[in-house]
Order: C-alpha cells, then sequence, then structure tokens
C-alpha cells in the first residue's frame, strides 16, 4: 500500500506520497506542493531536502556507513584499486578483466595534455591558487576537445570521462612542476594510475623518483576514500550547473571551485594550517578547543564535524591506519601527527564536541599523508579533486540520464522592500553617516 504524509494548512489536508529508498530511508515527495497547495518549503542549506534518487553511494551518518555502488568502501579500500573503484562508480559494476583492461588503456591512451595548453600554465603567476589553475584548465579541456556533447555514443561518452580522468591527474602534476619552475614530466604507459601521478610529480632530470609501492598503496586509498560522497557541496555544483545542460568539462569546473571552499575540500589545507599555528603556539591544543566552543568566535576545529556524520567518519579511521603506513616509511616523524592525536583525544572527551556530535572527518587525517607523500600545501585541495572525479562524473551521468530531469531552478521567500517608485537622481536626499 502506497505510504502517504498529512499536511493541513488552513483546515485542508493534502496527502503527499512517501517515497523509500533501498535501505530503508524515506522522503515526502512534495513536487506537487507548489501547484496543489502555493505553499513552497524552506531549508537553508537543504539539509532535510533530497535533491534526487540516486544509485550511486549510500551513506548512514548515524551508523558510520559508506558504501559505493553498495560495496563498503572499507573492503575497496583493503582490496581495490582507484582506477578499479572509478569503474565502478561510473558504470554501476566491477570491471571484468577485459574491461579493466580496456579502461587502462583508454586512461593510458588520454593522459597526454595538448602540447598548445602548456603556454596556459606558463602564464599564469607563479602564486597561483592550483585549484584555481586547475579549474580553469579543466574548462579549457573542452574547448581541445569538442566532441561531446554532439557526439554521445557510449564510446564517445567513455573517452570524455578518460580523458577527464586521466588528464586532470597529468595537469595537476603538471602545474605542481610549474610552480616549481621545473621541467614537465610527462605519463608513461608502464606506469599504473597512481605510480603515474607520483612519478610526474617528483621524478627529476636530477633526481630520478624510485616508485614506492607503500606510496601507491597509500595514494590508491586516498583517492578510493574521497571517489564519492553523494549530494555534497561540490557534487550538487556539478548537478547543478550540469542540469543546465552545459558540457560535463564546465560542470565539473564548478565542481572543482566548489571544492576549494575550506568548508569542504579546502578543509585538508585549513588542518594543516591550523595543526601548524597549534605547534607555532607551543603545541597545546587547549586554546584552539576553547575557541571552538565559544559561541562569539566564528573559529571552528578543522577536520571536525560533518553535515551527515553524527558519528566517526568511516573514511577517517581508514585514513588514520593508513597515516601509520605512509609515516613509518619517513626517517623523521610529524610533530603534527602527535599534535592531531592529542587534539582529538581531548576533542573526543570535550561535552561540547559530544553534544554537537563533532568527530574527526576524512580531512582531519589526510593533510598528515600527503604531508608524509611529499605534496605541498597549496595542492593538497587539488588532491581531493582528482580522487573527486569520478563520483562527480557518474552523478552528472546519471543526472543527464535522469527521466525525471529537471533545470534545478529553487525558490525562495522574499523579505525585500515592497513596491516604490523611482526616484528620479537630482529628488534624492544626501544620506549623513
Ligand atoms: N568546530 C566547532 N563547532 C562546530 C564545528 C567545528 N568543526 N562543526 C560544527 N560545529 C557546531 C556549529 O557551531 C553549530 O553549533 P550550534 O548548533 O551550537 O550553533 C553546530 O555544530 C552545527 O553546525 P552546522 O554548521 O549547522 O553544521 P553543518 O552540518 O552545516 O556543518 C561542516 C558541517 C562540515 C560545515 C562543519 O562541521 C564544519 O565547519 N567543519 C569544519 C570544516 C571541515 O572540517 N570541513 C570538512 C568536511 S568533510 C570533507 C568534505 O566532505 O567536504
Amino acid at each position: 500500500m502506497e505510504q502517504t504524509a498529512k499536511l493541513i494548512i488552513d483546515g485542508k489536508t493534502y496527502e503527499l506520497p512517501i517515497i523509500e529508498g533501498t535501505e530503508g530511508e524515506r522522503a515526502i515527495d512534495i513536487s506537487a506542493l507548489r501547484r496543489d497547495t502555493g505553499l513552497i518549503t524552506m531549508d537553508p542549506g537543504y539539509p532535510n531536502t533530497g535533491s534526487c534518487e540516486s544509485s550511486i553511494t549510500f551513506m548512514d551518518g548515524e551508523r558510520g556507513i559508506l558504501r559505493y555502488r553498495g560495496i563498503p568502501v572499507a573492503q575497496l579500500a583493503e582490496h581495490s584499486s582507484f582506477r578499479e573503484t572509478s569503474y565502478l562508480l561510473i558504470n554501476g559494476e566491477l570491471p571484468t578483466p577485459d574491461e579493466l583492461n580496456h579502461f587502462s588503456v583508454m586512461l593510458n591512451d588520454h593522459s597526454l595534455v595538448h602540447e598548445d595548453m602548456q603556454h596556459f600554465f606558463q602564464n599564469f603567476p607563479r602564486r597561483a591558487h592550483p585549484m584555481g589553475i586547475l579549474s580553469s584548465m579543466v574548462n579549457a579541456v573542452r574547448v581541445f576537445y569538442p566532441e561531446i556533447p554532439e557526439d554521445t555514443s557510449q564510446e564517445a561518452i567513455n573517452i570524455t570521462f578518460s580523458r577527464l580522468l586521466s588528464k586532470v591527474r597529468t595537469m595537476a602534476a603538471m602545474s605542481y612542476k610549474y610552480s616549481k619552475g621545473h621541467q614537465v614530466v610527462y605519463p608513461s604507459h608502464r606506469l599504473s594510475y597512481c605510480a603515474n601521478f607520483l612519478n610526474m610529480m617528483f621524478d627529476s632530470p636530477v633526481k630520478p623518483y624510485e616508485i614506492d609501492e607503500d606510496m601507491v598503496r597509500a595514494l590508491n586509498v586516498f583517492w578510493i576514500l574521497h571517489a564519492d560522497h553523494e549530494q555534497n557541496c561540490s557534487t550538487s555544483a556539478v548537478r547543478l550547473v550540469g542540469s543546465a545542460r552545459v558540457n560535463l568539462y564546465a560542470a565539473i569546473s564548478a565542481g572543482i571551485c566548489a571544492l576549494w571552499g575550506k568548508f569542504h575540500g579546502g578543509a585538508n589545507q585549513a588542518v594543516v594550517e591550523m595543526l601548524q599555528d597549534i605547534q607555532d603556539g607551543g603545541g597545546d591544543p587547549a586554546p584552539f578547543i576553547a575557541r571552538a566552543r565559544d559561541r562569539n568566535d566564528p573559529f571552528r576545529l578543522m577536520g571536525f564535524g560533518h553535515r551527515v556524520y553524527k558519528t566517526y567518519d568511516p573514511r577517517a579511521r581508514i585514513i588514520k591506519q593508513v597515516c601509520d603506513t605512509v609515516l613509518s616509511k619517513l626517517t623523521y616523524s610529524d610533530p603534527l601527527l602527535d599534535i592531531a592525536m592529542q587534539l582529538e583525544e581531548v576533542a573526543l572527551k570535550d561535552p561540547y564536541f559530544i553534544d554537537h556530535h563533532l568527530y574527526p572527518n576524512l580531512d582531519f587525517y589526510s593533510g598528515i599523508i600527503l604531508r608524509a607523500m611529499g605534496i605541498p600545501l597549496n595542492m593538497f585541495t587539488v588532491m581531493f579533486a582528482i580522487g573527486r572525479l569520478p563520483g562527480w562524473i557518474s552523478q552528472w551521468k546519471e543526472s543527464v540520464e535522469d527521466p525525471h530531469w529537471k533545470v534545478h531552478r529553487p525558490r525562495q521567500i522574499y523579505q525585500g522592500k515592497t513596491e516604490r517608485d523611482y526616484v528620479p537622481m537630482g529628488e534624492r536626499v544626501t544620506k549623513v553617516s
């Protein structure tokens, strides 16, 4: 029997259908609300609003569950590669050996960046933030490869996806090399997706890079954990911009811009800056916890809290373990890790953090790993962006194929001035401050 919710407005009862997902989540379908009642709903920041039905990622914030296409992220982190997880997200199923091989060939074939695009890199100021460069360059790729959407065959679409996954990785490494004033390293067909990235970042004519399989594994896990997170801010940006039927590159570029913010992907950089501030201040986290608790201080403990997780972020648990492996490779210990662990311990016992259900999120430990890999601070959010690409691509694909597709266009409740007449310039009274 169809479930409904009853809504009473001015004494009149309206029945609204209830939609139920495969994991038992329920939503009141208000798609006919304005037509039937003249009213809209108000939900600033959308914490109570479902924007779509999706079969890509399932999260349960109360129980700390995260699954891609039904598979727990911990299993993928243990057994899969980022390449395979990307395939799973985009295509819905794990690949057969042949499918994975074909995907690898496509990633290799499309990994080079058009030589003419290199001039763009040279003209960005050296101090430009790599996220700004990346979002511009992704948009620019479209100009060089205009085939989509004119050709919408499955193979053409797959080429576009591979092109994005592979070129964004190449461009990220290129932007780093340019920022250092060093020679660009080209991708190699002999290396896997993650090993290739590390090689493009760190190989140099004077010091050849030796591939370290533990680092390659850590990067695979890092990117698997970032690969999708259902309707977060940047993914919603990709879907919203994509809903106007712009090309995929423009939609992804919008996602990169949204991710840049310090309350979203920019948090991994902000966490390390905060840990550094704590260390510079003598290493005691207590004043920072006190500031985070103070309602009159806008300061927030970076890497803590999540819109959906009201328990320990399952990704944070896994990344903390990877931290141990990566740090054990270093010949020195990172003092920021000790500060992070102290901060976590104090915060988890603090009544403010307990009452507000604030636990470490993925970004809390991810910066420590990136530092240990030698990734510079301003590239941290770029690392997040490369990891989130398969998620953005699969969410864009799903939204484009959605039979209930609509241009995203929320409404508002206007609270401004009511109608008034235009005042000619000469009759306006000068304001005295
Ligand atoms: N430090 C101190 N207080 C916090 C924090 C924090 N990190 N996060 C939330 N709160 C408090 C907030 O002040 C508010 O308190 P009150 O109800 O007393 O006014 C309450 O918790 C709810 O906050 P909110 O902003 O309504 O909650 P939200 O769900 O919109 O916030 C968040 C989610 C991630 C923006 C927030 O927790 C935050 O700013 N965290 C720090 C930034 C961060 O680590 N971002 C990375 C998120 S995970 C990676 C990703 O997917 O992007």
